[in-house]
């Protein structure tokens, strides 16, 4: 069964952090800068409230579990998802098929700019189930990924009214 979890009628985000974005601060600040999850998590709620949408924010190093909570996404049918999976990006066709099972918008962001990087970052099996990908402006591109979900969403909802 399909269940809605509207506040006050308000539309429902998830923001999905992959594989070893908890250690963001800590970790390479040259790609990725010295912001911490805390401190994205922060911004996005801020946009959120601005943007009068509820959103929620979920991070986990398990493969499985963010299979889960996707699927936990489609059950609550949430309106759209903004997702940075790391290095699942590169290497999870499963997570791009539990992505793909979703009906609605997928924005896929990065910090970094995968394709100035490595060979192995410039494929994302994500990509080809996302509306559109952002990356490359760190923490902006969450705040961008946000937005287009937004807007997506928002454009969605009037096309079938
Ligand atoms: C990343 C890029 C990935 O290649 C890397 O594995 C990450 C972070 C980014 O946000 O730039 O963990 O997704």
């Amino acid at each position: 069964m399909v269940q809605r979890f509207l506040h006050n009628g308000a539309m429902n985000f998830l923001v999905l952090h992959g594989v070893n974005l908890n250690m963001l601060g800590q970790r390479d600040p040259a790609h990725y800068g010295h912001a911490t999850l805390a401190d994205i998590d922060g911004a996005l709620q801020a946009l959120a409230d601005d943007l009068s949408v509820q959103l929620q924010c979920w991070q986990g190093n398990q493969e499985g579990a963010l299979c889960e909570r996707i699927h936990q996404a489609h059950r609550d049918a949430v309106d759209g998802v903004v997702i940075n999976a790391g290095a699942w990006t590169h290497t999870s066709v499963a997570i791009a098929d539990a992505l793909a099972i979703l009906r609605c918008p997928v924005v896929e962001v990065h910090l970094s700019n995968i394709h100035a990087r490595e060979a192995f970052r410039q494929h994302s099996h994500i990509a080809r189930i996302a509306a559109g990908q952002i990356c490359g402006f760190g923490v902006d591109s969450y705040l961008l990924g946000l937005q287009a979900a937004v807007r997506l969403a928002r454009a969605r909802t009037r096309t079938r009214t």
